[in-house]
């Protein structure tokens, strides 16, 4: 059934587990993310990105009535998040669309731009019935230098900043950078146990790591037993789904129906979401 991202957070806090969110780009990864979901018995965050919208001609509503009947028709709890907006009109319209939450994206503005904006998004989101996350930016960057984005490698939160951050814009959770990169094809990068211990300390939203799908297993239940709570995974649906369609073709070079690729190409997507959820899910805090 549907759920609200809020409280799918609480439960996790309540229960100390983390909460495995992924990332929707087509048809195929909602039913694979939903399948995977029930197949280790995890609650799932369905998340729609303003690019994977962009990708889909600027139209929210398409992809995002898809996911909301893949998860009204799903055995575990599922909510609907709109993933690294920076359009204002795009957050806008998630309300409607049935989304629960919404990450807004300022990390790449200059600090105190970021904490307009986010403040704005907040209050926005809190007036229209969505929890609201956000990132902390220019994390790493010195005065003068370019800022460094959040997730580049070698970017950290700062704890203090973080907890200043949270309290002046109103944020209901922090994506904080602890040592993950966005879109890696290896589970090669190493979480900053330490910081994430600290962050969780300061900050009293829960903590959201981002760029998961280049963590390893034990990683990320290390991440999650010092305090991390949502995982964004993305490409590594990706890393399983491509190969397969590739290899499918490269067997039936004449064949023109999409479903003889699609069809076990969401199957080891699935397969994947099930290993990553039950990860995710059965790692306990503390
Ligand atoms: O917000 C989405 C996540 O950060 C996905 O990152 O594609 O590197 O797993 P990833
Ligand atoms: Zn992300």
């Amino acid at each position: 059934p549907v759920a609200r991202t809020a409280d799918l957070l609480a439960a996790a806090v309540a229960e100390g587990r983390g909460l495995p969110a992924f990332n929707v780009i087509t048809l195929e990864h909602a039913e694979a993310i939903a399948a995977g979901a029930e197949l280790a018995g995890s609650p799932v965050v369905l998340q729609i990105s303003q690019n994977a919208v962009a990708y889909h001609g600027g139209r929210l509503l398409p992809l995002a009535r898809a996911c909301a009947e893949v998860a009204a028709a799903a055995r575990v709890p599922v909510s609907l998040h709109l993933d690294h907006v920076e359009d204002f009109d795009l957050l806008r319209a998630s309300a409607a669309a049935g989304f629960s939450s919404a990450m807004y994206d300022a990390s790449t503005l200059p600090h105190a731009e970021n904490v307009k904006r986010t403040a704005e998004a907040a209050d926005w989101a809190h007036r229209h019935g969505l929890h609201l996350e956000a990132e902390l930016g220019r994390v790493g960057g010195k005065d003068g230098e370019p800022p460094l984005s959040p997730h580049a490698p070698g970017a950290r939160t700062d704890p203090a900043e973080a907890a200043r951050y949270v309290a002046e814009t109103g944020v209901d959770a922090l994506a904080v950078a602890v040592g993950s990169s966005h879109a890696m094809t290896t589970r090669t990068a190493l979480l900053d146990h330490d910081l994430i211990r600290r962050l969780a300390e300061a900050v009293p939203v829960p903590l959201v790591l981002h760029g998961s799908s280049g963590v390893a297993d034990d990683e990320l239940s290390a991440g999650i037993a010092a305090g991390l709570v949502k995982v964004n995974i993305g490409t590594a649906l990706n890393t399983a789904f491509t190969p397969v369609v590739r290899q499918r073709l490269a067997e039936d070079p004449a064949g023109t129906d999409p479903r003889k690729y699609l069809a076990p190409a969401r199957a080891a997507m699935t397969e994947t979401v099930a290993r990553l959820a039950a990860v995710v899910a059965g790692s306990r805090s503390g």
